[in-house]
């Protein structure tokens, strides 16, 4: 069986519920990131989860750690990135750090896994959306709270097929 693990950062919470929540749905381990030692990056599926703050940042966690990921070489590995942010309140910015983490997976060689369509979403610019698509999971538990189950449900899915 694939070994998943997920690493995330979450400063009130919220991607830390979906982290768990994704966990039990994948069978996988989740933790944080600032917890997290060499061994942990080294999964199947490595899935990296981070909120927005700031305007357009990584979570203060992921801020720390992202520097960690220069020396991973994730040739031939997958991975996946997903998140919580608000597509209200900062719609020109929403979840911009899953952007930054997936470049940063993809600069290392990995292969990015569970895309969806940006079509869902009313936010109007991210640096996590390509082509109509965004890189990863996003989730808004500010203004959407109730499709949060639904929406990591799916992805799960996706991610299980995409393995
Ligand atoms: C000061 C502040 C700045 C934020 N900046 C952004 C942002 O730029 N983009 C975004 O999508 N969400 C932004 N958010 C929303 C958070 O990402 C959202 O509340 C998220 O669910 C927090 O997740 P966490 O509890 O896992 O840290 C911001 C929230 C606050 C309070």
């Amino acid at each position: 069986m694939a070994s998943i693990t997920i690493l995330y950062g979450s400063t009130t919470g919220a991607t830390e519920q979906a982290a768990q929540t994704l966990a039990a749905l994948l069978e996988a381990r989740a933790l944080p990131v600032a917890e997290a030692t060499e061994a942990d990056f080294d999964a199947d599926l490595l899935i990296l989860g981070s909120s927005t703050w700031g305007y357009g940042e990584l979570q203060d966690d992921w801020a720390e750690a992202i520097g960690r990921l220069d020396t991973l070489d994730l040739t031939g590995r997958k991975a996946a990135v997903f998140g919580t942010g608000d597509q209200c309140g900062f719609a020109d910015t929403f979840v911009n750090a899953i952007g930054i983490l997936a470049d940063k997976l993809t600069e290392r060689g990995a292969t990015l896994i569970g895309q969806v369509p940006a079509a869902d979403y009313r936010h109007s610019e991210s640096l996590a959306e390509r082509d109509g698509r965004f890189v990863g999971l996003p989730l808004d538990d500010t203004n959407e709270p109730d499709m949060t189950p639904e929406r990591l449900s799916a992805w799960a899915d996706l991610l299980r097929r995409s393995l």
